[in-house]
């Protein structure tokens, strides 16, 4: 048995005044979309915002419903709109943050793994990768160039083609 090591670079900014124009516009546009937010029964409100190829930006926020699993993170949200809209065009950036009405959220705000998948999937379905922002209203930011750093050994599309 061997073991490797996967090193996922990891881009850390201070604060939102640290990121270039695109990422703050992004991230802003994230905080503005957590308005959107229903979230009566986690109370914790999640933004995000997808940056298309073509230049627009889709909205997306975290939308609860009583039978728990019926809701739908803000990510996913923000992504499925986008690709309702714009099937062919590619993702080029999401940006993500979150409010909690019961605590301060110190660190940035990270996607959950169903999140991880489905920003994976449209990585490969455009053959193009997808710049995570993960933000916060305050405290630091972390920024991945694609979702491989993200999500490693993630299962793609190859792979079923493997099965018998
Ligand atoms: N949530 C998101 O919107 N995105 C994530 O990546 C993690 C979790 C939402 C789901 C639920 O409404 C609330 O946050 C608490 O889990």
């Amino acid at each position: 048995m061997k073991t490797y090591k996967i090193e996922v670079p990891v881009q850390m900014y201070d604060g939102i005044d640290e990121l270039n124009s695109d990422d703050r516009k992004l991230l802003e546009d994230a905080i503005t979309a957590m308005e959107g937010s229903y979230a009566p029964y986690s109370k914790y409100h999640v933004g995000a915002a997808v940056l298309l190829e073509n230049g627009e930006v889709f909205p997306g926020s975290n939308q609860e419903n009583v039978a728990y699993p019926s809701g739908l993170c803000a990510e996913r949200v923000a992504l499925f709109a986008a690709g309702a809209r714009y099937p062919d065009v590619a993702v080029k950036a999401i940006a993500v943050t979150a409010d909690a009405e019961d605590f301060e959220i110190e660190g940035p705000v990270t996607p959950c793994g169903a999140c991880r998948q489905v920003m994976a999937e449209t990585e490969t379905r455009h053959s193009s990768p997808v710049r995570v922002i993960m933000g916060n209203k305050k405290g630091k930011i972390y920024a991945i160039e694609k979702i491989g750093d993200l999500l490693p050994l993630m299962f793609e599309a190859e792979d079923l083609k493997k099965s018998k």
